[in-house]
This record gives structure tokens, C-alpha cells and sequence, in this order.
């Protein structure tokens, strides 16, 4: 069946531009950069999310120029949250007192955040865990309480979305990285409260695929897509998108998740290099099946 026939009948599709880990610092590509905001503003979009790492080293001056070119985007809300690189890595005394206080001051007041959008609520969630787990992250318990709560008045045909820095799939080529630790516990609440996508970084390369990949858990009919994006416009981009930069264009539709995956070359700017296509499982018109029985399931 060809894409654009699963869509008869569409209502308004949401589309995001999804960045992330942009590094502003010494890794920082401004050519990548103003290539950027040219491929930006030939898409039309309904907002915008950066999932993670504005900044290489969190000082002010990172700060101050990553939120200044943000706002050279089309004005359409945005969801920014931290990435690791956001929090002091060698300035041990306020990555223990005030880890976030700079990224606070000059991106957005909110770690944990919340914005609705006609069609679709996105809840961002802060990954980063500065007194622990550094490079690793976390979502804690509380945090899945916060998506639960912003998604309990959301209508059941709206387009449910979350974003957090570190990765909740593994790293598409096996190298090194292993999952954020308890991913696959926030994996399966999300499950249960009828997430439709998840967007993410940290990795350096780019990910685009479905929970059911990593996570069967227990309703094997429906899982959630899952966007991670690479550096968009970094030198540190890593496995097969060492030296590359990427950014994602996410269409979600009443029966259909579009992922489009940009990359950029110094010739052409940022080109679409492919395109996934997921059905979707809206809750509105196809409640989920029950559970699977845990032990018959093993048999
Ligand atoms: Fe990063
Ligand atoms: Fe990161």
C-alpha cells in the first residue's frame, strides 16, 4: 500500500522541525548552522523542538548565542530542554548547587515542559542527571507522573509527544553507547499512556525506527516511533554520521507518522536523504487490545 493512500479522509497533519545538540562552542559549524536556518524556513511547520545540548561547555556566552539563533527561526512555539553539555561538566561546585541555573537564566525557565500546540501536546523532559549520571541520564519516576498528567486533559485524538535528551533506543549501530538506564520502564508507561512519538539526541547519529525494536513489553501490537537526531550542526557527529549533520521533519496524521531525515552537504545545504512512513495507532479510532497474559505470553 503506497504512503498517501493510508491517509484518506486526513485531518490537518502536525508537523515539527526537530533539532538538536547544536553544541555552541568549539564544535560549533556556522555555516552548518546558517544552512540550517535556509532549510528551515522553506518548511512550514507547526513547532519546533531541540532536544538537547545547545551548548558545548553550558557558559553564558554558549547560552546567549544558542538562544539567539533560535530565535532567527519562524516564530512557532518551541520545546527546548537540556542535554548533558548543558550542565557544568568541570565546574563540580555548580554542576552540585545549580546545574541548570544558566540554561534557566537564558533558554527557558522550565526543565520539565509542557506546550500544546492545535492537534498535539509535547511534554520534554529533562534527561540530564548532573550529580549522578552525567553522560548516562535519567528519567525518574516523578517525570512519567509529569507526561501522565499533561496528557490526562489531552483529547483522544491529539497527537501525543515526548522529547528528552538521552536515548531511549540503543545506538542504531551497536557502537559503545547503551541505552538510558530504566529507558525501557519509561518506554512502557508511555506505552500505556498512548504516546505516538518519542524525539531524542545525545547519540551523534541519527535513529529513526519503533520501541518494538528494543521493548516488546507487553502490548506487542503497538509500539512508539521513535526520532533521535543527530548533531545538526556540529562537528561531532559520530558512527556513520561522523563529520555530518542532520536534522528531522516529523508529519503526523490521523493513521500516519512521516519521519523525513535531512543531512546536509556542503554543496546542496541540507538535502532529504529518506523518508519512514509508521501507521499509527490513534487510541481514538483503535482502542488498544488487552494486555497480553504475561505467562501464557512466555509459553
Ligand atoms: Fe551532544
Ligand atoms: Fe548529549
Amino acid at each position: 500500500m503506497r504512503p498517501e493512500s493510508i491517509d484518506q479522509g486526513e485531518n490537518v497533519p502536525v508537523r515539527l522541525l526537530h533539532i538538536s545538540d547544536l553544541h555552541f562552542g568549539a564544535p560549533f559549524v556556522p555555516e552548518v548552522a546558517e544552512a540550517l536556518l535556509v532549510a528551515a524556513k522553506q518548511l512550514s511547520f507547526d513547532a519546533i523542538v531541540v532536544s538537547g545540548d545547545l551548548t558545548q561547555r553550558a557558559r553564558r556566552n554558549q547560552f546567549i548565542a544558542a538562544q539567539e539563533y533560535l530565535e532567527r527561526f519562524p516564530e512557532v512555539p518551541r520545546l527546548v530542554i537540556p542535554g548533558n553539555h548543558d550542565v557544568p561538566l568541570y565546574n563540580v561546585a555548580r554542576r552540585l548547587t545549580a546545574p541548570h541555573r544558566l540554561f534557566q537564566t537564558h533558554v527557558s525557565p522550565d526543565l520539565n515542559a509542557v506546550i500544546k500546540i492545535p492537534g498535539a501536546t509535547l511534554v520534554g523532559l529533562d534527561s540530564t542527571a548532573p550529580r549522578s549520571a552525567i553522560s548516562n541520564g535519567r528519567i525518574h519516576a516523578w517525570q512519567l507522573d509529569f507526561a501522565a498528567e499533561a496528557f490526562a486533559d489531552t483529547p483522544a485524538d491529539w497527537v501525543r509527544i515526548v522529547a528528552a535528551h538521552h536515548h531511549f533506543a540503543p545506538a542504531p549501530d551497536y557502537l559503545h553507547d547503551s541505552t538510558m538506564p530504566k529507558s525501557k520502564r519509561a518506554i512502557m508507561r508511555f506505552v500505556d499512556l498512548e504516546v505516538d512519538l518519542i524525539l531524542g539526541g545525545h547519540l551523534h547519529r541519527s535513529y529513526i525506527g519503533n520501541s518494538l525494536d528494543f521493548y516488546p513489553g507487553s502490548h506487542r501490537e503497538r509500539g512508539i516511533v521513535i526520532a533521535q537526531c543527530g548533531t545538526s550542526t556540529s562537528r561531532r557527529g559520530r558512527g556513520r554520521e561522523q563529520q555530518k549533520n542532520t536534522f528531522n521533519f516529523a508529519t503526523v496524521c490521523k493513521k500516519r507518522i512521516e519521519i523525513t531525515h535531512y543531512m546536509y552537504f556542503a554543496e546542496h545545504g541540507f538535502i532529504e536523504t529518506s523518508s519512514h512512513q509508521f501507521y499509527r495507532h490513534a487510541s481514538a479510532q483503535q482502542p488498544l487490545l488487552p494486555r497480553l497474559d504475561k505467562n501464557r505470553a512466555r509459553g
